[in-house]
C-alpha cells in the first residue's frame, strides 16, 4: 500500500517569494527584490524618506528596497529588514504590528520582536539617522 501521508515539518516555501524570484531572474530590480525573498540583506545602499511619510504608531513598507521604517513614538524611527524571518516572505502589512502575509506572524514595531509565531527570530534590525526631515535606513 502506498501511504502518502508522511507528515512534514515545515511548510513550503512562501509562494510569492519563489514566483518573484522566478519572474525577476534578470535586470537591476532583480537584485532587491529577490533579496526581499532572501535570508540577506538588499545591500542597495542608503535609502531616504520622509520623516513626514513614516506615521506614528506605525509605519511603511518599502518593498522594493526590503525595508519597514517605523515610528512607534514620535520622532524615534527604526526600520527593519522586511523579510520575514520565520520562511523569508516580505513582509505585507503595518499598523500597531508588522504582519506577515503568508503565516500570520507578527512583530513589534518598537523593536521587530516576535509577538505572534510561527516566527520565532525577531525582524533584523537596520541602522537609521535622521537628516533634517529625512529618515537615512543603512
Ligand atoms: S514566512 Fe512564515 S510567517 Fe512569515
Amino acid at each position: 500500500m502506498n501511504n502518502a501521508s508522511a507528515p512534514h515539518s515545515d511548510p513550503p516555501p512562501c509562494a510569492e517569494c519563489t514566483r518573484r524570484s522566478v519572474l525577476l531572474g534578470v535586470g537591476a530590480a532583480a537584485a532587491v527584490v529577490a533579496a526581499g525573498c532572501a535570508s540577506g540583506s538588499a545591500d542597495s545602499g542608503p535609502m531616504r524618506v520622509a520623516l513626514a511619510e513614516i506615521p506614528v504608531g506605525g509605519g511603511r513598507i518599502f518593498s522594493q528596497q526590503g525595508l519597514v521604517v517605523t515610528q512607534p513614538t514620535p520622532g524615534d524611527i527604526r526600520a527593519f529588514s522586511a523579510v520575514c524571518p520565520h520562511q523569508g516572505c516580505a513582509v505585507g502589512k503595518v499598523g500597531d504590528t508588522i504582519e506577515c502575509p503568508c503565516h500570520g506572524s507578527k512583530f513589534s514595531i518598537a523593536d521587530g520582536s516576535v509577538l505572534r509565531g510561527p516566527a520565532r527570530e525577531p525582524l533584523a534590525a537596520r541602522a537609521v539617522t535622521i537628516e533634517a526631515t529625512e529618515v537615512v535606513v543603512s
